[in-house]
């Protein structure tokens, strides 16, 4: 009986070893880290964007001179809203063990986000703080540019906002999150997200959709065309359409 428990046993340490050696098992593993890591990344992304988003009023009176809205209240806020989202203390991420739920390439690459949005709302002091000035073109999309911009520009991950018809060029979606916005606006709101690798397996793209909330239709809303205080036309958008996505680009090693 003991030595029947014992053969079965070496046999599945070996089937184990093999799998684990694998290099099937090696890219299922980097893919899964890869896709968690750009999940949490566009959440962390879109955390960002809402906190500029609660506290446009702040950013907008003109009556104020310093707002008090320094890198480090927008960094608390930041790291509570995300984790209100998700349960990760991102100031803590580093002391955490590393488990499914945060991978080790998140845990570097959250809190580089953080100090890239950090930046962001340091260079945009004097431009929040101005006194008699109201719309300073300090949005929820001028920050998202901007930090994602500083943060792709040290990682190897590319962050983006995007959408099929963006007001600003730069947002222009190409062919993948083209087709994926696409996929997206014919259907029903949803929490999912999008995943696939592209490029023989060489790039995994996550896609995360945003949708309007009732404080964006003011600039995105109704009625179609007029002009918004940021001199765009309207979209004609309704709360719960889908505003875009953002989306994370990772190169991948293995193949
Ligand atoms: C004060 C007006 C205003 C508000 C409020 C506003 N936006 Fe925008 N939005 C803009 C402007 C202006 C741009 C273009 C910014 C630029 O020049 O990069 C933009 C760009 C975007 C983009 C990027 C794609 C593009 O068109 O270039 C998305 C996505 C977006 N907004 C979604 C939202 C969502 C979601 C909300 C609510 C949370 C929101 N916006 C609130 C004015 C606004």
């Amino acid at each position: 009986m003991m030595k029947l428990w014992k053969t079965m046993m070496t046999g599945l340490v070996a089937i184990l070893a093999v799998l684990v050696m694998s290099p099937e098992w090696a890219r299922s593993v980097e893919r899964a880290e890869a896709e968690e890591t750009a999940r949490l990344l566009a959440k962390l992304f879109s955390a960002g964007r809402m906190v500029i988003d609660q506290n446009q009023a702040l950013i907008d009176d003109s009556h104020r001179g310093d707002k008090g809205f320094t890198p480090e209240v927008f960094e608390q806020q930041l790291i509570q809203e995300f984790r209100k989202q998700t349960g990760i203390d991102v100031s803590r991420i580093q002391n955490t063990p590393v488990s499914i739920t945060v991978p080790p390439l998140a845990r570097e690459l959250l809190p580089a986000f953080v100090v890239a949005s950090k930046e962001v709302i340091r260079d945009a002091q004097v431009v929040i703080n101005q006194r008699g000035i109201g719309y300073k073109n300090f949005i929820p999309a001028t920050y998202g540019s901007q930090a994602a911009a500083r943060f792709s520009k040290q990682s190897h991950v590319r962050l983006k906002q995007t959408t099929l018809q963006p007001r600003n060029p730069k947002n222009e979606p190409d062919e993948y999150e083209a087709s994926v916005l696409k996929w997206l606006s014919g259907r029903p709101r949803a929490e999912a997200y999008v995943s696939e690798l592209t490029e023989e397996g060489r790039t995994l793209r996550v896609v995360m959709p945003i949708y309007y909330v009732r404080d964006c239709l003011k600039c995105h809303g109704e009625p179609k065309g007029d002009l918004d205080i940021s001199g765009y036309p309207k979209e004609g958008a309704r709360e719960g359409d889908l505003a875009g996505a953002i989306t994370v680009t990772t190169p991948l090693n293995l193949r």
